[in-house]
């Protein structure tokens, strides 16, 4: 059920009640709902009650916080690689919003509430953005109202769907955003977790499909390359604690293909902190996490492009279309 950023709608949603298999939660008052019935099993983590705990936010149970410390204790880095890539979120949001006019944002695999939520990043450069959020976590959705504070002139949702639920997703924001206009596709820190790579490409490319040319692809995604026997070691021990979610980290070249269809800006597919820091200091934080930002492309002719002319008339060219190998290759043209 998507919910809206009214009154009403905050309401019934406060009123909701998230059904849980276990009872007796050990430590948190949060974990019970005003008539008495358990929210959700506290006793399990999931990752974004575990990343909430990376980020020093205060959203977290015993099981989050032992999955978190134990994280910690493999790669202390996972701090600042989280927060790395939050700024990376507000950087790609804050230039999309005020450089690229764009004023829709699809934000899959929210999150927790935490500081420079999207809605608050787009609408400080255009109040009028309308945002919808989209996660699988009973207590992101708990959490939601958080969420819901639009500008008068924009618009939030939240939507509680799984990733894989692009269809659902996809009906459900319509009521929000509108499709015939560019959108924002935001899948930050979210790809990882769906362990097949055949399905995550699948995901991308039916989200991509249901936006116009001249929207946007914004993804950060876990690199296997970066730091590689830390995150081994990292991954093994997030995994014995995430029953419901597998963290899978990938290799750039697989992050890059996520982009097929899309162009990649400069400076392409990067490590989160180095994409268009705002400070030397910035760019230097160590991160786990690849991230790049592709505009959804134009299509190519095939045997104009191998004689190296555009098949788009000049001002159309720099939306050309990504080369999946090697990134940010760039049509022949003016930009
Ligand atoms: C590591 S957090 C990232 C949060 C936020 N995007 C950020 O980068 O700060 C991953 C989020 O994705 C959500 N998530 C994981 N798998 C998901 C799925 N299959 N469908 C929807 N949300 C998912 C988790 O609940 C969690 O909130």
């Amino acid at each position: 059920m998507i919910q809206f950023s009214t009154r009403r709608d905050r309401l019934k949603e406060s009123a909701r009640r998230v059904k849980v298999t276990r009872k007796n939660p050990p430590d948190a008052e949060d974990a019970w709902d005003p008539a008495g019935n358990p929210r959700f099993d506290v006793r399990v983590a999931h990752i974004a009650r575990v990343y909430n705990y990376w980020l020093g936010g205060k959203d977290h149970f015993a099981a989050d916080r032992a999955a978190g410390e134990q994280t910690i204790s493999v790669y202390p880095g996972i701090r600042l690689s989280a927060r790395a890539n939050r700024a990376f979120l507000a950087r790609t949001v804050r230039y999309l919003a005020a450089a690229e006019g764009i004023r829709q944002f699809l934000d899959i695999g929210t999150g927790l509430p935490t500081a420079n939520n999207t809605h608050e990043v787009a609408q400080a450069s255009a109040p009028e953005s309308r945002i919808v959020y989209v996660d699988n976590d009973a207590l992101v959705l708990d959490h939601a109202r958080a969420l819901l504070t639009s500008s008068p002139q924009g618009a939030t949702a939240y939507l509680d769907a799984d990733l894989r639920e692009v269809d659902k997703i996809v009906d459900q924001a319509a009521g929000i955003l509108d499709f015939s206009q560019p959108t924002a596709i935001m899948l930050i820190a979210v790809l990882h977790y769906i362990p097949d790579v055949g399905e995550a490409r699948a995901i991308v490319a039916r989200l991509l499909e249901s936006v116009p040319k001249g929207s946007f692809l914004i993804i950060s995604h876990a690199g296997s390359d970066l730091f590689p026997e830390e995150m081994d070691a990292f991954e093994k021990s997030l995994n014995e604690h995430l029953p419901a979610d597998r963290h899978v980290a990938r290799p750039r070249d697989e992050v890059m293909r996520f982009f097929d269809g899309t162009k990649l800006l400069p400076p392409g597919v990067v490590r989160v902190s180095e994409w268009r820091p705002d400070a030397a200091e910035e760019a230097a934080t160590a991160t786990t996490l690849w991230g790049g930002v592709g505009r959804k492309a134009l299509p190519w002719s095939p045997a104009l492009r191998a004689a190296g002319k555009p098949a788009l008339p000049a001002a159309r060219a720099r939306d050309a279309i990504h080369d999946p190998v090697t990134w940010c290759p760039g049509p022949p043209g003016p930009r």
